[in-house]
């Protein structure tokens, strides 16, 4: 018999050997710094293992979030999942799933997020058979820039003399608030309040800017370094919020920020960076099209819990 329970710290070496069976290669920060934030914030993650005896044969992570990108829709991202080679194909993922949702919906949450690579046939007709489709939303993503090529494009230039982009500070949080507002046509506080605490005063990397012009706040750029979401191996930056206040559009604000941040990722030696965009958010699309991302291998997928 299956049994299902929240599992953390305590099987942290069991989960790394597992995913690593599935999944090729160790990831053992990413899974430790998850846990540990599990711990701080219990309400914010989910992790669910499956086992027979006493042995862990599949687990499930997920984050709950609230109000990224425009949406104010509590949901749940799925971000790490497996079952050991020898237990497939007997039900273990669906009960993890079914088990999983059951928290979700507990917890408010109305949709899960996640991501497969289109040539990953078996884990898309997995996600298919647990009631997800595709997603209204495109995942997009670009190279760091290598500095020390001197054929480097023109959108890596960091020079935009009337635009100084500046680290992120407590005190512009009513600035972001009214910016957003303007782009959103309702006021984000209590989730900017969430985004600046975790920016400001929790460990984990991340980096956000602030752009001003004559001393005014006129756009931000929030981002954070993944190490391992979606059984990446190679290091990535998600661009989760962004926003250029209406009266400077089209003055490269965007512009500068994502070349400080490109620069910024690159010094930490990061890959590439990631956004995942509403379809029809042709704002967004156009102007990460015209920075160079282009569509990404992998499919955003979405299961409605409503
Ligand atoms: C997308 C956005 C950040 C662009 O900011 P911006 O400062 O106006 O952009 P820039 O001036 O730096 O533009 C950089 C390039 O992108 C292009 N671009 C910008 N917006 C574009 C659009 N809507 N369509 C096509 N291309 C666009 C520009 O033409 C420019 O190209 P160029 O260098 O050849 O001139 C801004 O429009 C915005 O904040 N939109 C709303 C974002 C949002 O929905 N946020 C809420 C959820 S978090």
């Amino acid at each position: 018999m299956t049994n299902i329970e929240t599992i953390g710290t305590t099987a942290l070496d069991t989960v790394v050997d597992l995913d690593k069976k599935t999944n090729g290669s160790k990831r053992r920060d990413f899974f430790a710094k998850r846990f540990t934030a599990q711990e701080k914030h219990p309400q914010s993650f989910i992790s669910l293992g499956a086992s027979t005896g006493d042995k862990i044969v599949g687990f499930v992570c997920c984050h709950m979030l609230q109000g990224e990108f425009g949406s104010d829709k509590l949901i749940a991202v799925l971000d790490a999942m497996s079952v050991e080679p020898e237990s497939q194909g007997h039900g273990v993922g669906h009960e993890l799933m079914t088990r999983l949702m059951t928290e979700i919906r507990s917890r408010g949450g109305r949709e899960i997020q996640t991501q497969a690579g289109w040539k990953q046939p078996e884990v898309l007709d997995f996600f298919a058979s647990t009631g997800f489709s595709m997603a209204p939303r495109l995942i997009v993503e670009r190279s760091t820039p290598d500095y020390s090529d001197p054929t480097r494009d023109e959108y890596e230039d960091l020079s935009h003399d009337d635009v100084l982009v500046r680290s992120l500070l407590p005190d512009d949080l009513e600035q972001v608030v009214r910016i957003d507002r303007k782009i959103t046509g309702h006021p984000r506080r209590n989730f900017f309040t969430r985004k600046f605490e975790e920016v400001l005063y929790e460990s984990g990397v991340r980096m956000s800017l602030i752009a001003e012009i004559d001393g005014m706040v006129v756009g931000f750029m929030m981002a954070r370094v993944d190490f391992g979401e979606f059984g990446r191996t190679a290091s990535e930056a998600v661009i989760d919020t962004l926003g250029v206040d209406t009266a400077f559009r089209s003055r490269h604000v965007g512009h500068a920020l994502l070349a400080q941040l490109l620069g910024n990722l690159a010094s930490l030696q990061v890959d590439s960076v990631r956004s995942e965009v509403e379809w029809n958010n042709l704002d967004i699309l156009g102007f990460l099209d015209r920075c160079g991302f282009a569509p990404s291998q992998r499919l955003a997928l979405s299961c409605n819990l409503a």
